[in-house]
């Protein structure tokens, strides 16, 4: 069975057949789903899901690019939230200085730190989103030794991503791996040791070729596996028990 570690099932885009898809992921070889939380509302929002089926499970946290409305306050009810026996882990969390328009750097990085103090609070992995804040982000995570965590849709570089291994990190990949241009995020591939390594769609996002510009869904975590499997020289089935393997680890699923 596929694990897909990352997919937004609370995003807007799936308003329309939501159940639909869910419920169809197991007989298309999908075992477990991790649903990040973006706000508060969207933290909930993946619990309920959570709630509803048995192989979903959710993060909570606010995103980088949805922090301006952070109050400390909402510290205490992440740590309400995350109490849940369905809650895996804090996320998503972390930078993005990609969008002019985004929350400022310094709430940005304010939010971060806030949310990783909390996860080593509460003794929870963090799903970790870095966009164009390589340097910023890298820095943070080592103010927080006791932290372990997971870079997702990883888009650093090779010499990153070993860096990250050093720290007892893992990588996470999306579909850009199976796109021409991703030099990078295949060069990143294959510096990391397999059992470091995990797969996601982060649907509805970066559906993988070739349904690229598509809405995604975790049915296309598949390809993302096979693609994978072929950077690493090893076969699918291998692949895929062993990113299976290490979410379960990871998230300390049962
Ligand atoms: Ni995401």
């Amino acid at each position: 069975m596929l694990f897909d570690t990352h997919a937004h099932y609370d995003a807007e885009q799936f308003e329309a057949d939501r159940d639909q898809v869910l419920s169809a992921l197991p007989e298309r070889g999908v075992g477990l789903v991790v649903d990040p939380g973006c706000d508060l509302p969207s933290s909930r929002a993946a619990l309920a899901l959570a709630e509803r089926y048995p192989f979903v499970y959710a993060a909570v946290g606010y995103h980088p690019e949805n922090c301006a409305p952070y109050v400390p306050a909402d510290l205490d009810v992440l740590r309400e939230l995350a109490s849940h026996p369905k809650a895996v882990a804090v996320g998503e969390i972390g930078l993005d200085y990609y969008w002019e328009e985004n929350p400022p750097r310094e709430l940005q990085r304010q939010v971060f730190r806030a949310q990783m103090a909390l996860a080593e609070e509460l003794d929870l992995p963090v799903i970790v989103h870095d966009r164009e804040a390589h340097a910023d982000s890298l820095a943070i995570v080592r103010e927080f030794p006791r932290v372990r965590g997971v870079f997702h849709c990883f888009s650093g570089s090779a010499e990153m991503a070993r860096e990250l291994v050093k720290l007892g990190w893992m990588i996470s990949f999306t579909g850009v791996i199976t796109y021409k241009n991703a030099r990078r995020a295949v060069e990143a591939a294959q510096a990391v040791p397999l059992e470091r390594l995990m797969i996601e769609t982060d649907s509805p996002y970066m559906a993988p070729v070739p349904r690229r510009g598509t809405r995604n869904d975790s049915g296309n975590v598949s390809l993302i596996c096979r693609r994978l499997a072929e950077i690493k020289g090893i076969s699918c089935e291998a692949c895929e028990r062993t990113t299976w393997e290490n979410g379960k680890r990871f998230f300390q699923i049962p």
